[in-house]
């Protein structure tokens, strides 16, 4: 049987989440693309640290090492920040893997040239995880709604706020105490204030933007806030009224201009993002021909994240089984 070979860089919630998903689908993936899965390297930061890794598996916290994997056919990153993710999926590119992220941040700002990149040098880059978890966002914008004029696209894009506002309102729970749940749960970024405080919406906003618009706004002039400082008092006398606060990232175009926000809205029944709950993120397109389109689902967590990656690299290989162990050399040496 043919093996993909795959490396994966880090292993936080992500990475041990595909790491637990390769294992638990691995019928399914050897169904769906005629090849065993493997994980046969794992770039960590402290090699010191217990893990639940099989032996057999390279563990290293140098990234060289994991480039030196004899063919070496994709890269799943899941380590957090712009850098060193994006040197190291430029450097796997290079070398001829493809690679599937799920680092917002980076992918935010460097997606285009990563893309650019993969052109290149022949290989694909996966992206889906960066925005909304395990909701389908991507590729439903990329492949179902290309003909398509996108004018407006308003969103939930970060399940730990959802999950906060959802569960203060609920329960009537302190935001601390709802946020060390998110954090237990597995939803919440290693630096919680980028979901409380709006910059991880906002990365996810900027994809969406690059992927439906073809550009992104100016950074600077787009409103960032965050739902940090909306008290207990005010969900409970929102809730009175049947009002709900939600965290609505908005991106329109109008012309060759882009406006785009990322703020806590007081919403009413009538809003199209009332009924989105718990850690659920939901995406409203506006489209030309198709019209409004919604598409909802867990937009953060262990699962969902590998959902949405393990698809990915799916999709790359499904009709192009893992080739010989020499593409990466070939490539490399093709683009050398
Ligand atoms: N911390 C993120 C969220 C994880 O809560 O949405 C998924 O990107």
């Amino acid at each position: 049987m043919t093996v993909i070979k795959a490396a994966l860089l880090g292993f936080g919630t992500v990475g041990k989440g595909v790491y637990d998903a390769v294992q638990t689908h691995r019928q399914e993936l050897k169904t769906l693309l005629g090849a065993e899965v493997e994980i046969a390297g794992v770039l960590i930061k402290d090699v010191k640290k217990e893990r639940n890794i099989e032996k057999h598996v390279l563990v290293t916290d140098c990234f060289d090492d994991i480039l030196q994997i004899p063919g070496l056919d994709v890269v799943f990153e899941a380590i957090v920040g712009e850098e060193p993710g994006f040197s190291y999926l430029q450097r796997a590119m290079e070398q001829g893997c493809d690679v599937v992220t799920a680092n917002k941040v980076m992918f935010a700002k460097h997606g285009a040239q990563l893309l650019d990149i993969a052109r290149e040098y022949g290989v694909k880059v996966g992206y889906e995880a960066t925005v909304a978890g395990g909701v389908p966002i991507i590729r439903t914008i990329a492949q179902q709604l290309q003909v398509n004029k996108i004018g407006r696209i308003q969103a939930i894009l970060n399940g730990t706020s959802n999950y906060i506002l959802t569960e203060m309102r609920k329960r009537d729970s302190e935001f601390q105490e709802v946020l060390q749940q998110a954090q237990e749960l597995g939803y919440a970024e290693a630096d919680p204030a980028n979901d409380v405080e709006g910059n991880d919406a906002f990365c996810k906003l900027m994809i969406l933007s690059q992927l439906a618009f073809g550009s992104q706004p100016e950074w600077k002039n787009v409103q960032v806030e965050g739902i940090s400082r909306i008290t207990l008092e005010q969900v409970q006398a929102a809730k009175e009224k049947g009002l709900r606060y939600k965290h609505v990232a908005e991106a329109i175009k109008e012309g060759d201009e882009i406006r785009a926000s990322v703020r806590p809205v007081l919403t009413s029944a009538n809003h199209p993002l009332y009924s989105i709950e718990g850690v659920d993120n939901a995406i409203v397109i506006e489209s030309s021909l198709a019209g409004t389109v919604t598409v909802q689902g867990p937009g953060a967590g262990s699962g969902p994240t590998a959902s949405a990656m393990l698809e990915d690299m799916a999709h790359i290989f499904q009709g192009a089984p893992a080739t010989h162990p020499e593409k990466n050399r070939k490539k490399a040496a093709a683009y050398a």
